[in-house]
């Protein structure tokens, strides 16, 4: 049999040097190395190559090298300047799978395409599996075939290596971040987990794997879990912020804050979901921490007015009512002394005004009426109130109010209508007020709208929270804290509504024992 002889065919004018760096980032050009024994064979592919002047001018150059053992290949494959191998399978030194395996272990990254005879196409196939990028017949490659193979075979590795590598960074990315992440198929169960499942909930990754994803929730998140679920598989979405308390192997509860996208197929199908887990347990905690702080310094303010307003109420009423009948009965008492008669009677009036100024401040502080009579009540004494003060008239509707609430709403809405009240009368210039309170399906609503000059909400809510007053942030927190929603409507020139919505029940029942633990300690 002939064999070839390790050569080095030059089929372009200007070859580069042995050991060049590899040509293809040159234009279009490719070193090609033939690892093939038959001469007739590596004839007729060098043939194939070599420019014929009749294609395209934009056609490549190729630069081909030979070599008729898998011995001499690797040689030359060691000075790692080749772009491109082309590979008999029966070679003197090496025969079938072997040789690619050898071909690849000594160049990874060089693309290989298998030369096969009509009747080991299929010991070709298996070549793929191995690394090849592509096998070709011998005899049945065309010039254009040729090309076309050895083009693809050094894009395609080009792009194997690009997403390997992309895939990499990616998993040193996932493997190291404190962050959950994984995935699910669509019975919720999980098909991926990284390593930081097992600082968050104690868990290898493995022990989770193929495990129902809902099973490791609390029990009372589980519902807006599959709630959510549900929507999302619907519309073949994901979700953001999602937050739900999850199990850990111990036994405690960690809060994780979920993200995740919908997996589709090419047809559009949901296949599951991928997503990312935060554990934001120590900020949920530090919330709760706040909010209780919050609360316990609103009960022991509002305790504290309490106490001031009785102390108002019982000791210095009780003294100006005595200053007050004493006066009087000395202008009474002696009427003859006209001069001492008038300035009798004007230190009446002022222990009187004095007097009233005291029980108006002793109200502002904490009505009696809250504790003893109920919102209702306390509320339509101080609209009577407020309404001499400020000279603008104003009416309540109350519906609901028969039973008491908790403390802790009465106080909210009796300080947020204060508070509106008072702004009503510093800033709109209203001719008119109205007042709407109802509970109705364990809701509270109020309703305080002014015909008033309006203003700005968008530039007062848009404005730096040190350029702010606090009227309003307060009324926000105060509303925040009972679980309830404040909605602010103005218009310069058309008045102001505020909304106010407290729910009696669920997260506010929270609050309220929090209130109530605290007031009783
Ligand atoms: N009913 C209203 N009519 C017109 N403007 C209002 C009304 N309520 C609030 N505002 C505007 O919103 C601003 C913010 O009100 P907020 O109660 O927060 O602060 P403030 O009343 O100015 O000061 P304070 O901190 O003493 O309450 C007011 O300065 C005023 O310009
Ligand atoms: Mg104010």
């Amino acid at each position: 049999m002939l064999t070839s002889a390790d050569t080095t065919i030059k089929l372009s004018p200007d070859p580069p040097t042995l050991g060049s760096p590899a040509v293809s980032d040159q234009a279009k050009s490719f070193k090609v190395l033939l690892i093939e024994d038959n001469v007739i064979d590596a004839q007729l592919l060098r043939a194939a190559l070599a420019a014929n002047g009749k294609g395209p001018a934009e056609e490549p150059i190729f630069y081909l090298e030979s070599a008729s053992t898998l011995a001499g290949g690797l040689k030359r494959l060691a000075q790692k300047d080749i772009d491109v191998v082309l590979l008999d399978l029966s070679l003197p030194d090496s025969q079938g799978l072997e040789t690619v395996a050898a071909a690849r272990a000594q160049s990874p990254n060089v693309p290989i395409i298998v030369m096969t005879g009509l009747d080991d196409e299929a010991v070709a196939v298996s070549t793929l599996r191995q690394g090849a990028q592509d096998y070709l017949v011998k005899g049945h490659a065309d010039r254009r075939t040729l090309i076309r193979a050895i083009r693809h075979a050094i894009e395609r590795k080009r792009a194997q290596e690009a997403l390997r590598e992309s895939e990499e960074k990616f998993r040193s990315i996932v493997e190291t971040t404190n962050e959950w992440i994984w995935s699910i198929d669509l019975r919720g169960e999980l098909t991926y987990s990284n390593p930081a499942v097992r600082v968050i909930l104690g868990y290898r990754p493995e022990e989770l794997l193929g495990r129902c994803w809902a099973l490791l929730m609390h029990e009372s998140d589980r519902q807006l879990l599959l709630t959510r679920l549900a929507e999302a598989v619907i519309q073949k979405t994901g979700w953001s912020g999602l937050v739900m308390r999850w199990k850990h192997k111990n036994g405690t509860y960690r809060h994780l804050e979920s993200n995740a996208l919908p997996i589709l197929d090419s047809n559009g199908n949901l296949l599951g979901y991928r997503g990312s887990d935060r554990d934001i347990t120590e900020q949920e905690q530090a919330k709760q921490e706040r909010r209780q702080l919050q609360l316990r310094l609103v009960t022991l303010q509002e305790e504290e007015r309490h106490r001031l307003s009785r102390e108002l109420h019982d000791q210095m009423g009780q003294s100006l009512a005595a200053l007050m009948l004493g006066l009087k009965s000395m202008e009474n008492a002696d009427p003859s002394q006209h001069a001492g008669g008038l300035r009798l009677h004007h230190l009446h009036e002022l222990a009187n005004q004095l007097a009233q100024q005291v029980h108006t401040v002793a109200m502002d502080l904490r009505p009696t009426a809250l504790d003893d009579l109920g919102l209702e009540t306390a509320l339509s004494n101080y609209l009577e109130e407020w309404s001499e003060r400020s000279r603008i008239p104003a009416d309540l509707h109350s519906a609901g109010l028969g039973e008491r609430l908790p403390t802790h709403i009465e106080t909210t809405v009796y300080r947020i209508v204060q508070e509106a009240l008072t702004n009503v009368h510093k800033h709109s210039n209203a001719r008119n007020v109205s007042v709407i309170v109802e509970f109705r399906d364990n809701r509270l609503q109020a309703i305080i709208e002014d015909n008033g000059s309006g203003f700005d909400t968008e530039a007062l809510i848009s404005a730096p929270v040190k350029d702010r007053r606090l009227g309003l942030l307060g009324m926000q927190e105060r509303i925040a804290l009972v679980g309830g929603s404040l909605n602010i409507e103005s218009t310069p020139g058309f008045g102001t509504t505020l909304f106010v919505r407290i729910p009696a029940s669920g997260s506010d029942q929270e609050a309220a024992h929090l209130c109530t633990s605290y007031a009783s300690s």
